[in-house]
């Protein structure tokens, strides 16, 4: 079985919190041979020391896991940079406007990059008003739709869920709205940026 922490990550964020493994030992109430038996590959911590771990070290379980030390960074978030993530198990999406680690149903979920347009994916955009009515012509059947529609501008996220036997159209405010996405369950996230001015 492959080891689920290393002994390498551990002995990184011990050593960046400037804690000696009698330290760390004595927060997670072990002995420090065991902490120095785990950095050493010897042997690895039983799972139900991983969140008590993470928490001495102050980094999240995923973070241990994966052995990178990300973090949610959104102090000087732009929505412009907003990114969508989705749960292949359970459907969950996840919207962030920086840089996140996120993780749902236990995966980590990477964010979803957009495609370029392609003739079954074309986000056709009109303007009624003060609105964007967006639509595509494309299926909207249980295994395969357009799953969201979203737009966003400096300030704001307009997010619209779509389901099966729905229609592939919203309207969005358009106030402002800089980039349009739609995502579709089987070909991901697809973005139109060049929008039609106001007349
Ligand atoms: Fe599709």
């Amino acid at each position: 079985m492959d080891r689920y922490v290393t002994g390498a990550v551990i002995r990184r964020l011990r050593e960046a919190k400037k804690m000696t493994q009698e330290e760390l030992a004595e927060r997670i109430f072990v002995s420090s041979k065991a902490v120095s038996k785990w950095e050493t590959g010897q042997g690895f911590p039983d799972i139900s020391l991983l969140e008590p771990l993470a928490r001495s070290l102050d980094i999240s379980v995923i973070e241990l896991l994966s052995g990178e030390d990300i973090r949610n960074r959104n102090q000087s978030s732009n929505m412009l940079k907003t990114q969508f993530y989705v749960c292949p198990v359970c459907g969950n999406v996840i919207q962030s406007v920086g840089e996140a680690l996120v993780s749902c149903c236990g995966i980590t979920l990477p964010p979803l990059e957009p495609e370029a347009l392609d003739p079954d994916h074309t986000i056709r955009v009109e303007v009624v008003e003060d609105e964007y009515f967006v639509s595509l012509d494309h299926p909207m059947e249980k295994d395969h739709y357009i799953s969201f529609l979203a737009a966003v501008s400096d300030q704001q996220l307009q997010f619209i869920k779509l389901y099966p036997e729905g229609n592939a159209e919203a309207r969005f405010k358009i106030c402002c709205v800089k980039k349009l996405y739609a995502c579709c369950n089987r070909h991901g996230l697809f973005q139109l940026s060049r929008l039609p001015a106001l007349r």
